[in-house]
Parts: structure tokens; sequence; C-alpha cells
């Protein structure tokens, strides 16, 4: 794992450089293997494989169909993985793994890559082995196989999950080097599965049914009080991300979906629904995810994340390494709703310019951005500040401060600034 502190990745910047020269070569090279001659390297020229060269790789026939039966990307795309920051938790079991935003595209990550949360590890689950719990103030409790799920009519949404705790390293001041872990609790993936509205109408809520507490079969049990509105509202009982069944680490073959609202809520491995007239007050709720403010009280229940955005490139792992014509990019996103719009400033913050929103705009649901700018080699302070339909200003980390105070560790929104140095490397920093 590379140090986060530093951030560097030489590795990603090698892929990057080659794919570009490999992207210029192909017409030449397309040529060559039509007219069926094998160019000798020119003398003087680094590799073979370059015009006016015929590649290796177009000199024999490739691997037949399902050779990979299962597809994976290129092997020059090794480095694009999920990372942890080992000395953040004490074992592997109970931990997080962080989502390279830096290496994405677009708004939908994929399913390797996703960070993942476990408080208990990964559980492996045998669907045929797996039920579903409905119990509690409901007329007909019910005990529902996988099959029984997906009886029901399904929906399919995209939406963010983001961590709670995600950018909660940075409330003392930049720690770490790079938006993967800065940042990188959130993914954004498209569900399908039931909405819990329909479930919870099968079994006939008791007039009093005011909360549910969704629990998992992990050996973490984990269980969080949630309110019976938002079920009612848009909350999804998930079985597919992307297309796919879920993937085991998240929460494979039933996990909760609650758009917009904080991950922790959103139980994988969904094995119980009791429907209560109370919330629980569980560990979850009580001693984690809750926050000290400055007067002595806690903030809890904490649910929606608010506005939020990074820029992805450049960045810390994502250096700049030509000056000229640059393509910064990043990722908004809003618990409360669509994003509006995002602006990005070059100077700390001094000055703002819209940034142009590309692709899919949706509610609760990860937001590409584009700001494009000449570069002429002198430092820079990025910034991006997103706005969503609410009209809800994403605040700097300052005015979160001073509103929180600096006991806090969850939901640190505040707008992140990378100092660009003249010579393209980039660091975490803060502007006062
Ligand atoms: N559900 C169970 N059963 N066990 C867990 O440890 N972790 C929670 C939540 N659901 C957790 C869980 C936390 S803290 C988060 S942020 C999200 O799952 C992470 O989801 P992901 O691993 O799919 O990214």
């Amino acid at each position: 794992m590379p140090d986060p502190k530093r951030g560097r990745e030489p590795a990603d910047r090698t892929s990057r450089r080659s794919f570009l020269r490999g992207g210029l070569a192909l017409g030449a090279a397309g040529a060559g293997v039509a007219a069926g001659r094998a160019v000798a390297a020119p003398a003087g020229t680094a590799s073979p494989n370059l015009p006016p060269g015929v590649p290796e790789w177009s000199q024999s026939l490739g691997e037949g169909v399902v050779s990979r039966p299962y597809g994976r990307p290129s092997q020059f795309e090794a480095d694009v993985v999920r990372r942890d920051v080992e000395w953040l938790t004490a074992s592997r079991q109970s931990s997080v793994s962080f989502t390279p935003l830096h290496q994405l595209e677009g708004i939908i990550t994929p399913n390797g890559l996703g960070f993942e949360r476990h408080h208990g590890g990964i559980a492996e689950i045998d669907p045929a082995e797996h039920r579903l719990m409905i119990h509690g103030l409901v007329e007909k409790p019910l005990m529902l196989t996988l099959e029984d799920v997906k009886r029901f009519p399904r929906v399919n949404r995209i939406a963010f999950l983001e961590c709670a705790a995600n950018s909660g390293m940075e409330w003392k001041g930049a720690q770490l080097n790079g938006c993967q872990f800065t940042h990188g609790m959130v993914h954004c993936v498209m569900y399908t599965g039931v909405p819990l509205k329909r479930l919870l109408e099968e079994a006939g809520l008791k007039t009093n049914a005011r909360w549910l507490l969704p629990e998992g079969a992990d050996a973490a049990a984990m269980t969080r009080s949630v309110p019976i509105e938002k079920a009612l509202d848009d909350a999804i009982v998930a079985y597919a991300m992307n297309g796919e069944a879920l993937y085991p680490e998240h929460g494979y073959p039933l996990r909760l979906v609650l758009p917009g609202w904080q991950g922790n809520m959103w139980v994988k491995w969904l094995r119980r629904i009791k429907v209560g007239d109370e919330p629980w007050h569980t560990r979850e709720e009580t001693s984690k995810y809750t926050a000290l403010m400055p007067d002595g009280l806690a903030r809890r229940f904490t649910w929606a994340m608010d506005a939020k955005s990074v820029i992805t490139n450049p960045s810390p792992q994502a250096a700049l390494h030509r000056k000229g014509f640059t393509v910064l990019s990043g990722l908004a996103w809003s618990g409360r709703g669509a994003i509006r719009g995002v602006d990005v400033s070059l100077d700390g913050g001094r000055n703002w310019r819209p940034a142009r929103l590309d692709g899919l705009v949706l509610d609760k649901a990860l937001t590409r951005f584009y700001y494009e700018f000449d570069w002429s080699g002198e430092p820079l302070l990025l910034q991006s500040r997103a706005v969503d339909e609410t009209g809800y200003v994403q605040p700097t980390k300052a005015a979160l401060r001073r509103h929180r105070g600096l006991n806090s560790i969850y939901h640190n929104n505040g707008i992140q600034t990378w100092h660009v140095l003249p010579n393209g490397e980039i660091e975490n920093v803060e502007v006062a």
C-alpha cells in the first residue's frame, strides 16, 4: 500500500503515459498489419511495439472467447484498486477500504472498486439458507427466501452511498494525501430490488408502527433504527448492483438501500426487520454516529448526507504532468436531492467559476463535473463547491468547525483544497 501521507503512485503515471502512446500509435500500426508486413523497429526506438513497428500483440492470435469467463480489467490497469490505511483501524475485519476516485470516470462505481466498511468482516452467505424476517408491529410476520423477495415488483435506482465518517480524519486539519483517502468512502451504483414499502404492505403495518430495526447476518449483527417515513418513501431491499447480484462485501444476498442517508444505516446481509413504535438507541446511533457539539450536547440521528464535492483530477495521487490545456474533473453529491451546480476555484476560494455538469444529474447520485483551463505552471489552490437543489451551498471547513467545534468525526462535507506546485505535484492543504 502506498503511504497515504505521500500518496504518490508512479505505476499510475507510467500506465497513463503508455496508454497515450498506444492511442497515438493506433493508425500506423493498423496500416502495417493490413499490409501483412512485419516492420522492424527503427534504430533508436525504445520499443519495437511503437510505430512504425508492428506491435507484438498484432503478430499472433489472441486468447479465444471465454478464456475469461468473468471479465477483468487489462493487466495494465492493475493499480486501479481499493486501498486501505493500515494505521487507521486495529483489524482488517473491522475496517474500511477506499474507492480509487482519482482513477474512475463517469458516476458509476464498478462492482469491484466500491469502498467497503465492515464491522465484523465479510459474511459469505449461501442464499439458499438465508431468510429475511419481517416481524414486530405487523399483522402478518413474514419469513422470506431470496426467491420470495424476487417475486415482488422491482425497481432500479442509481444512488450514492457515503459513510458518515468519510473525510472524518480531516476534521482536525489536512491529513491524507489523496482523494481516495480523504473522500473515498463513497460509491455510486445502480441497485435493483423491491421497495421496502411493498414488503411492509405485505406484512401489514399496525397503526402504531413508527420505526424499523434492520439487522445484518454478519458477525457484527449490525442494527440501526430507521424511521417509518423513510421506509415508506424510497428505501429498497436490494439484491443486485450494476446488473448483477450484490457482491459479498456489499451485502450479498440482500442489503438495505436508503438513498441519501448515511451509509451506516444501509444494513448489509439483511436478515431481519423488526417493526416497533420507538427507536432502539443501538450502539451505532448512540456511542457511534453521533457528534459532540461545543456546548456538550450531542447531535444524533444525523441521517441525510449534506451536499459535498471533490476534485478527483488533478489531485495528490494524480499529479499534473503537462502545462497547457488541462481537464479538471470531479464528483458532487447531495443526500437531499440533485446537484444544481458546482463552482471551481483555482485560487483557494477567492474567485469562483461555474463547472460543467456532464452525463446524468440524478437525485441522490454522484454527479460528474468538469472545468477546462490553461495551466501555465503557476501554483494553484484548487477547490470545488457544490450547490444542491434545496439551495444548500457546501460550506468551508472553517464554517463547519465554527458551528460544530472540533470533536466531530462524522459529516465533514467541507470544501477540500489541493495545492498544485509548479512542478505539478499536488498536496492536501487547508486555506485559512
Ligand atoms: N451492515 C452490516 N451488516 N455490517 C456492517 O459492518 N457497515 C455499515 C453499512 N452496513 C455494515 C453494514 C457501514 S458503517 C457502511 S459505511 C456501509 O455499510 C458500507 O457499505 P459498503 O461496504 O457496501 O461500502
